[in-house]
This record gives structure tokens, sequence and C-alpha cells, in this order.
């Protein structure tokens, strides 16, 4: 970054102090746009990870470049200041909080913990990374499909606990569908489970909807349930790369996780978090933006004729109506590369958001391959 000057020691140390490190976002210009098509010049434009290329906003990357100098140190500061900085957010308490490297280190450790000490049950399809992780490690995993609107079939699943469940996965909302579980269903179905198994909620999508407070389940921790909520910087805060992400739970479950955490916390990613989680603007201007791909996106399914499902999401999952490798292997030739289909719904592709502009490529290229 042309702007960075290395820090003096004062400034240093004052960067150092919890206060003027939370005050020092202001000023945050908000837009990247320049800097995302610079990044995506040469290679393939990436619709496939659900990554969001509006990120890092300037603030978190202003805080990394401050940050330069400070390489040698382990994060462990910071990994105070943002732990309190989401408990006061939330309205829990700090033992409520642990951070990981990205939530999918979380989905891990659950994975492991709770694979270790009975059955899991999850959906299908689903973000596989739990089930994937706990089935490597021995655990069984009973797998429940989704109901006729591709939404997770709460009935179906409850139903599936036994004596031997210890957790039951919602990804909420759900990837790779985007489907959004109605909030009031969610709450009493963690009712009745949550005395028999823990229900992981992955809210890794939930700062994306228009009522994050309503769908979201931290009023479920709050109230003492035996809830696990994933959250992540890799979607809204556009941080993937970075690997920043953290657990809402009750303190006994948090203790319970802690031991197998694998991963020290890394400078650059906690301060640019730090930054970025106290970053309104940037944040409204990243759901905006996913907002105007979302509707580029589901227009030019609408034009070809094709089939999509109603996300919520930095992604859609559409119906191809064929073979999603040979539409893969289209859209490749275009520099486009985009997702896969997810069993049992073999036609349907994902296509996750880059930049407004990468979406009218993609619409384009869709438009090619179904009506050209
Ligand atoms: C539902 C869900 N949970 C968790 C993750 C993992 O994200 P990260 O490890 O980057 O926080 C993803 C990534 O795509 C996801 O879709």
């Amino acid at each position: 970054m042309s702007t960075f000057k290395p820090l003096g020691m004062d400034r240093r140390e004052a960067f150092r102090s919890v206060g003027l490190l939370m005050a020092g976002i202001s000023g945050a210009s908000v837009s990247n746009a320049g800097r995302v098509l610079a990044a995506t010049e040469n290679g393939p434009v990436r619709l496939i990870a659900n990554e969001n290329p509006y990120g890092p906003s300037q603030s978190a990357q202003r805080a990394m470049a401050e940050s330069l100098e400070d390489g040698w140190m382990y994060a462990t500061a910071e990994g105070r200041i943002l732990r309190k900085l989401i408990a006061e957010r939330e309205g829990v308490g700090e033992d409520h909080i642990l951070i990981t490297a990205g939530s999918g280190e979380l989905l891990k450790m659950a994975g492991l913990s709770f694979g270790r000490s009975g059955d899991i049950v999850a959906a299908k399809p689903t973000f596989s990374m739990l089930v994937a992780y706990a089935r490597n490690t021995g655990a069984t995993v009973h797998e429940v499909g989704l109901d006729q609107d591709m939404r997770h079939d709460l009935a179906a699943m409850e139903s599936s606990v036994t004596a031997n469940t210890s957790l039951v996965y919602v990804c909420n909302p759900n990837n790779p569908t985007g489907t959004l579980l109605p909030a009031d269903q969610l709450r009493s179905f963690i009712d009745t489970v949550e005395s028999r198994a823990t229900v992981f909620v992955d809210e890794a999508y939930v700062d994306l909807l228009d009522d994050p407070k309503h769908n979201a389940m931290v009023d479920q921790v709050r109230a003492g349930k035996n809830v696990i909520l994933a959250r992540t910087f890799s979607k809204i805060h556009g941080m993937a790369g970075l690997r920043v992400g953290y657990a809402i739970a009750r303190p006994d479950i948090i203790k319970r996780l802690r031991p197998l955490q694998m991963s020290f916390l890394n400078v650059m990613g906690m301060r640019a978090a730090i930054a970025s989680y106290q970053d309104d603007a940037f944040q409204e201007y990243s759901k905006a933006k996913i907002k105007e791909c979302l509707s580029v996106t589901q227009s030019a399914f609408d034009d070809a004729g094709l089939a999509f499902t109603p996300s919520v999401t930095n992604f859609v999952l559409f119906d191809t109506g064929g073979s999603v490798r040979d539409f893969s292997r289209a859209m490749r030739r275009k520099n486009l590369l985009v997702g896969r289909s997810y069993a049992p719904y073999q036609s349907w592709c994902r296509v996750s958001m880059g930049t407004v502009e990468q979406m009218g490529q993609f619409s384009e290229a869709l438009w090619a391959y179904f009506r050209g």
C-alpha cells in the first residue's frame, strides 16, 4: 500500500492500547471497487467459494498495513479486544466467545468433540465441513434430506435424534441452497431438541439478512440453552483469506471446545477483524453490493427461464436442467469459475456472488449457454 508508513514506537505503543485501536477506524472510505477489478484482472473470475471481493474494508486494510512491524507478536491482546467487542454487541459474557481461525476451525472442533461422544444429525445437502470432519475422525452421521422448499426438514431432523445423538448441525441460511428457516420454527426446534443433544447453528451468512437480529439465535445462548453458534469474518467482512471466526455458546460448552483448538490467532487477521467489526458503513456497503449482485444474477436466471433457490446469501443454487460439469466447463472457457452440484440435486449448480460487473459477465455467459 503506497500510503503505508512504518509506525514509530510512540504510535505503536498507542496502537496497542485498546482505546485507540477501537477508535482508529473513523474516516474509513468504503469502496474497494478499483482494487477488486485489479485483483481479478488476470486470473479466472472466482464465483466458486462464496468469498466476497468487496472486502476487506479500507479500515481493515489500514489496520493490517499498520501492523506489519508487529508480525513478531502473538495476538493475545487482540483476541481479548475482539472477544470483548463481540460479547458487548451480542449481550453475552466474554466467557461465551471463542475466537477461531475462521469458523471452519470451530466446525471441525465441534465435529471432533461431539463426534467422539455420539452421533451427528445434519441436513443433506448442507455445508460439509463439520459433517466430513466428524466422519473422518470416526463418527456416525445421520443425514436428513431437505424439504420440498429445499429448507432443513426440522420435523424429520427431530425424529432422527436418538439417545445416541450428541449434536445436531443446522446451517441457517443453508449452504448450498441459500435458504432461510423461519426463526420461530428454529427456536421451537432448539427448545425441543436441546435437552437431548447440542444444537449447532452455523450462522456464517446471518449478517447478510435484512433482519439479522430476529434470525440470529443468540437469544437462545443468552437463555442458557444447549446451543453453539458459529460466525465468520469471511462473508460480510470479505476476509476469507484472513481466517477469523468465532463461537458463541455457554461457558461450559466453550470450555469443552477450547482444548481442541489447533491454531493460534494471527495479528493481521485479528486487527483487520477488530477494525471491520466496528465499521458499520463498510458492512452496509458490502451487504448492499451483495444484494445488487443477487438481483442481477436472479434476473439473469429469470430471463433464461431457469429455476433457482430464493437465496438470502452470497450464492444461488440454480437448475441447469442438464450436466453441471458441462456447464461449468463452458463457463471456465469464458474465464468464469462456478461451483458444482450437490447430491441429490444433480442438475443444480451453485454460483457465488463476485462483483456486480462480474455478475454481468456471468449473466451474458449464462444467456449465451442456454439461449444463444
Ligand atoms: C455455512 C458455512 N459455514 C462455515 C464456512 C467456513 O467459513 P470460514 O472458515 O472461512 O469462516 C463456510 C464457508 O463457505 C460456510 O459456507
